[in-house]
């Protein structure tokens, strides 16, 4: 018999989004009349705005003409949607469309880019995470360490005193909601110069960034270019959760070579991103349709608000939230991430996320997104106002 790749056996489900998905529907079949509301995983809750869905018809019609029909292209993303992404989200900062990569989404290329580091590359991540990093590192057998975060350092590590090659960073955090500060990614951009290492920014969620002191790229940081890939997606601030649109950037300036590398990597596995989602992305772009956008991160805004004055009037401890659309909530009692997720879906039929989804010093915290409509935010406060 064909033998399996063991480090894909050896995940474990138990404590994953997979599990909480399973746990929900278990309740509805045994409980077919509760209405559920979810709070849950980070999906958007509004369409996408009319200009972007305007562009994406005509490329559907682009496709019915044999002049203006799009077959393959290369694999790096059109020039006319890196034009206006450079232009646009990295004006001054001097990067050529040879840098830029456009995808299908960032959960994908953040594990996939570790094929570019040698299988024994030191890789070091918080110990509170998007479970991607690790279980996408562990399925190719890398080398993981986990560096503490908890309320004394506001979730943010500590610089290590080990050499660590390869650094997964999100900011703003999934599922914090806590961002680096401009002073703590310089301390990170310099450890990464001082140790030779790579950054691997995870900034799909800076459309929700407006304050003063937290930097909207890491490349505003200085050095940042020689040591930092920036991944960034369409997923959440254009509503592409389900269209599927996203863009990293990898610097000439990494040494190595790692830019002209990556290419043969992708030219010999990936096709490229979709030319109706590229339309759209550009379409992103346009006055009309950044204005609807802005109207819908200000909703989401408004709906994390909510939530984290009910929980801090409630007297939780409440992080995140200010330029993120998720809160990491901190249970009162002694409950387990999951007994308190099992009462809130028993209780008030409310879905959120475990902390410990996120790893075992999640534990004492769930995770609540201000993605969801308004009405669901109103309905949840409302039934949680009862008893919380
Ligand atoms: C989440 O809920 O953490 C995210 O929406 C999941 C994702 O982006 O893959």
């Amino acid at each position: 018999m064909v033998k399996l790749n063991d480090n894909i056996i050896k995940m474990n489900n138990d404590n994953s989004f997979l599990k909480v998905k399973e746990k929900v529907n278990l309740y509805k079949l045994n409980n077919p009349n509760a209405n559920i509301i979810s709070l849950g995983v980070g999906d958007v809750s509004l369409p996408i705005v009319r200009p972007v869905i305007e562009a994406m018809h005509m490329a559907v019609d682009d496709l019915s003409s044999i002049n203006t029909f799009k077959g393959y292209d290369t694999s790096f993303g059109y020039d006319f949607l890196k034009e206006k992404i450079l232009s646009n989200d990295y004006p001054r900062m001097n990067f050529t469309n040879d840098e830029i990569y456009i995808s299908c989404g960032t959960k994908t290329d953040i594990t996939s880019i570790l094929e570019l580091f040698d299988i024994n590359s030191k890789i070091c991540l918080a110990s509170v995470m998007y479970p991607v990093y690790q279980s996408g590192a562990l399925s190719l057998n890398r080398n993981v360490t986990l560096l503490e975060v908890d309320e004394a350092n506001h979730f943010i590590p500590n610089i290590p005193k080990e050499k660590y090659d390869i650094i997964y960073i999100c900011s703003p955090n999934n599922p914090t909601g806590v961002c680096y500060s401009y002073a703590e990614l310089e301390k990170w951009v310099k450890y990464a110069i001082d140790n030779q290492a790579v950054i691997l920014y995870d900034n799909v969620y800076n459309a929700f960034v407006s304050s003063k002191n937290i930097p909207k790229s890491i490349y505003e940081i200085d050095g940042a270019k020689k040591v930092a890939i920036e991944f960034r997606s369409f997923s959440k601030a254009a509503s592409f959760t389900g269209v599927r649109c996203s863009y990293y950037i990898i610097p000439n300036e990494i040494s190595n070579n790692i830019n002209r590398i990556w290419k043969k990597r992708l030219n010999n596995r990936f096709n490229g991103a979709d030319y109706i989602a590229q339309v759209g992305a550009v379409a992103t772009y346009s006055d009309n349709a950044k204005e609807a956008i802005k109207e819908n991160i200000k909703y989401y805004k408004e709906n994390i608000k909510l939530l984290y004055d009910f929980f801090s009037i409630h007297g939780y401890k409440v992080y995140g939230g200010t330029d993120a659309p998720f809160l990491w909530v901190k249970i009162k009692d002694e409950m387990t991430s999951w007994q308190l997720f099992d009462f809130l879906l028993k209780e008030f039929n409310i879905v959120v996320i475990p902390g410990i989804v996120f790893g075992m010093d999640g534990d004492k915290y769930f995770r609540v997104s201000g993605l969801a409509s308004r009405e669901v935010i109103i309905e949840a406060i409302k039934r949680m106002s009862e008893s919380i």
